[in-house]
């Protein structure tokens, strides 16, 4: 059984719609935080407004700067039982419109962010009783999605990371799960893209849903939890029979390119 109490918790991303929620659960449950983002005032409204003592931890994790800064504070903030990598970025637009700069953009936040941080500190959750990783990917992360190719490749990415991790770290004492939220009522959302969603009937969760799923996976142990359906069951079938999804996601393409445009709109999906 989880001993909350005891889990001092790197959570990325803190600052934001699914962040907020997660830290709010972990700290009614007495989970210590260290809330990581770029913004030391939200940071720090944050740490004030939850129940508890915690800690913030700012930078960027996108450029070499943001990740020294992180790299330097980590000592001091040890140990860690928990990470969560949460913080992510979008692009949506069909890719030869997006800006060159996206590409590295969503990869380093999405991707290898996740990766570098999580190979920080794993000699630390290594030396934990029990320790916890959960990345944070999306339904994207394994459906293909048209005008969402960096996304996708990102989270796809991350989806491999983990299960890649998950499987070397079984013989210790470190859990690595992924958890993939479907479309969820975050600010980033572009009008856009909620319009997208409502024209395409896809439901778009409130950012509680996922903080209680992340409970609820970190209870069970589950390597795996996608939330939603039927998105839990597109991505099965997406895995198996992907003719099948490409087909179905042909017939909305014009629906898709209309809401998305031909210009880059920020938006995590
Ligand atoms: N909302 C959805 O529809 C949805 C669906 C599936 C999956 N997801 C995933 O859920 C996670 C959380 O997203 P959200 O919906 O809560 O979005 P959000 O409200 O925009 O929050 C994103 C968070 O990421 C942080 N962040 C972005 N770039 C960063 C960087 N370079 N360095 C450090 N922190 C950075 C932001 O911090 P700042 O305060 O510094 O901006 C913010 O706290 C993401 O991984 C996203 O891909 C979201």
């Amino acid at each position: 059984m989880m001993q909350w109490q005891q889990q001092r918790c790197l959570l990325t991303g803190a600052t934001g719609g699914i962040g907020q929620a997660i830290a709010r659960r972990l700290a009614d449950r007495g989970v210590t935080l260290i809330l990581q983002g770029r913004d030391e005032v939200s940071l720090k409204r944050l740490q004030h407004a939850l129940p508890g003592d915690h800690h913030i931890l700012v930078g960027d994790l996108s450029t070499a700067q943001g990740r020294q800064m992180v790299e330097d504070a980590i000592p001091a903030l040890l140990p860690v039982t928990m990470l969560i990598n949460n913080a992510g970025v979008s692009a949506v637009g069909d890719l030869e419109h997006l800006a060159a700069d996206d590409i590295e953009r969503v990869m380093q936040t999405n991707l290898l962010a996740p990766m570098w941080l999580t190979q920080q500190l794993l000699p630390d959750l290594k030396q934990q009783s029990q320790a916890y990783i959960v990345n944070v990917g999306s339904t994207f992360g394994s459906i293909g999605f048209a005008c969402h190719s960096l996304y996708c490749a990102s989270k796809f990415g991350l989806r491999g990371f983990t299960e890649a991790l998950h499987r070397e770290l079984q013989d210790s004492s470190v859990h690595v799960m992924y958890l993939a939220p479907r479309a969820t009522q975050t600010a980033i959302n572009s009008e856009q893209v909620i319009g997208m969603n409502a024209a395409l009937g896809n439901t778009m969760d409130p950012p509680a849903v996922v903080a209680e799923a992340l409970i609820e996976q970190l209870s069970s142990l589950r390597a795996r939890k996608f939330i939603g359906f039927p998105e839990k069951l597109f991505a099965r079938i997406n895995g198996a029979f992907p003719y099948l999804v490409d087909n179905a996601l042909a017939k909305k393409l014009a629906t898709i390119k209309r809401f998305a445009g031909q210009h880059s709109v920020e938006s995590n999906l």
